[in-house]
């Protein structure tokens, strides 16, 4: 059976393309899902991607995804920074999660240094620009083949 993997994308992601492009880059979250989805089939992935302004509906899509989903992508945006609440989601799963953001959040305003969720992930991927979801996905298909050679 085809691996199933969740890419869920934080607040203002939806406007990836026009907001702070110097910063987030000129691809639209559109392209990002797209390009994530391309990879998947390339690797025998299905690859099911959520956005949301909202962070119960992250909390909600999280919980979800247990028992539904081999592995999980979040950028959980500003989110990352303050929701308690998505990170206890987190630790309801007990699948790889990947941790990823455009920019390199340590590079940035001191308020951006702490990630809530950083030490309940298995990694996180920071600064790479849209590559970074297709490093998180890599790093997934290779825990994945880890696992089945054991
Ligand atoms: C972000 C970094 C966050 O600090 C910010 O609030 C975002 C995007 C990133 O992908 O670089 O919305 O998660």
């Amino acid at each position: 059976m085809k691996r199933k993997v969740l890419v869920i994308h934080g607040p203002n992601l939806n406007m990836l393309g026009k907001r702070e492009p110097e910063k987030y880059g000129t691809s639209t979250l559109d392209e990002i899902n797209t390009n994530l989805k391309t990879h998947g089939n390339e690797t025998d992935i299905d690859v099911h991607t959520f956005q949301s302004n909202h962070e119960g509906s992250i909390v909600e899509k999280i919980q979800e995804a247990r028992d539904v989903f081999d592995a999980l992508i979040i950028n959980p945006a500003s989110y990352t920074h303050s929701s308690i609440a998505i990170r206890d989601a987190v630790l309801l799963l007990d699948i790889p999660v990947v941790e990823i953001h455009l920019s390199n959040i340590y590079k940035r305003e001191s308020f951006r240094h702490k990630s809530i969720l950083c030490d309940v992930v298995t990694g996180q991927i920071a600064g790479f620009g849209m590559y970074g979801y297709i490093m998180a996905l890599d790093a997934i298909i290779n825990i994945m083949k880890a696992k089945k050679s054991k």
